[in-house]
């Protein structure tokens, strides 16, 4: 069994790696580290996670993870996992970042989009963006991934094997909500449940920080459209679904091009109709619907921020670095209701 460490482990994204790979056939927790939270115990935060992985959390030490861990997931709030990828890459340590801070290799447009310079300008070169349905597995010899964000994940699979139809500059617009994990384990007024329960708003809208990593990946790849994004709040806790209406003279054949790029996928499912938020949850699936009416083409996109959109991502990026089943440890299935 692979040792991994989760720095980190006491959020969201990181409980799900907690959760996942307390179950995985070949990795299993050799450490884990929080801020605040270290030298308490995990459970005693997330009751949930009680079990074969829990274990006293430990404040984030590059010499001990290197000590004990070949690979390092760090799942930190934004800006903080440059200096620990620094430290952890200085000891010869696989790093899979779950944050921002790698995932936009020009030091310009990620100071563009997150309004503050990258942290370790010196690692972006090194750095593997990884969405592997797109952009194929990270390489055997990769020494730091950065892990899409969850909105990323699903406008990438959406848009990405349309591209090339929809040309250069084309206008996209896309309606989108995400659950209330998405903004992480802190209290904010856009996240209480108070405030959040019997409502519903647009936020960010054409400027949404993920709109940067995607564009990146549709340059890399060719055409890139323009992408109206318009994040909204859904009052659940988590989840993730998009709306896109397209001209189906523009597109063309939108199933064809799905099953192109997403035939031989694991976790990536094209489906006619719509798809509902609720199939994908607490899975690691990506559910893609196809309905064609009259002049036009709605497609929607389904997936789990947490596990598709983050940590499930992650670990499906580490079995694939180390050459094992891409699925390793993953949920296929969801739950619903
Ligand atoms: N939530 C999502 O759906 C999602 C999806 C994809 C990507 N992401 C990205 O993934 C990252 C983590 O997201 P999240 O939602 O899991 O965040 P979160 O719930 O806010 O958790 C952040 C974690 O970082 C820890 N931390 C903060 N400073 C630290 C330090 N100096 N040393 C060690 N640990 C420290 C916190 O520990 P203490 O509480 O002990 O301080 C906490 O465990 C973010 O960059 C986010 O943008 C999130």
């Amino acid at each position: 069994m692979v040792p991994v460490g989760i720095v980190g482990a006491n959020g969201f994204l990181g409980g799900e790696l907690v959760r996942l790979l307390a179950q995985h056939p070949h990795a299993r927790v050799a450490a884990l580290c929080a801020g605040r939270s270290a030298g308490q115990q995990l459970s005693d935060i997330r009751p949930s996670l009680r079990g074969p992985a829990d274990g006293p959390l430990e404040a984030f030490d590059a010499d001990l993870l290197a000590s004990r861990c070949e690979a390092v997931f760090l799942a930190l709030p934004h800006g903080k996992s440059a200096e620990a990828a620094r430290e952890l890459r200085a000891r010869g340590v696989l790093v899979i970042d779950l944050g921002s801070d790698f995932r936009i290799a020009d030091p310009a447009a990620h100071a563009r989009w997150y309004g503050r310079e990258p942290g370790a300008p010196e690692l972006l070169d090194s750095a593997v963006y990884s969405l592997p349905e797109l952009t194929g597995p990270p390489p055997a010899d990769a020494g730091l991934i950065a892990n899409p964000g969850c909105f990323a994940t699903a406008l990438a699979l959406t848009l990405a094997p349309l591209a090339p139809a929809l040309g250069e500059g084309t206008e996209v617009t896309v309606f989108g909500v995400t659950g209330s994990s998405g903004s992480g384990i802190e209290p904010q007024a856009g996240t209480q449940h108070t405030l959040r329960v019997n409502s519903f708003t647009a936020y960010k809208p054409l400027r949404h920080q993920h709109l940067g990593e995607v564009e990146q990946l549709l340059a890399r790849r060719g055409a890139v459209p323009r992408v109206r994004f318009v994040p909204h709040s859904l009052p659940a806790p988590r989840g993730i679904h998009l709306t896109v209406v397209l001209d189906a003279a523009t597109v063309g054949d939108v199933r064809a091009r799905y099953e192109a790029a997403y035939g031989e996928a694991a976790l990536v499912d094209v489906v006619d109709g719509v798809v509902p938020m609720g199939a994908v949850l607490l899975s690691c699936r990506t559910l893609l619907g196809v309905e064609p009416r009259g002049d036009d083409v709605v497609v929607t996109c389904a997936l789990d921020n947490l596990l598709k959109g983050g940590s499930g991502q992650a670990i499906q990026n580490l079995n694939l670095v180390r050459g094992w089943s891409e699925t390793a440890g993953l949920p296929v299935v969801g739950s619903w209701p």
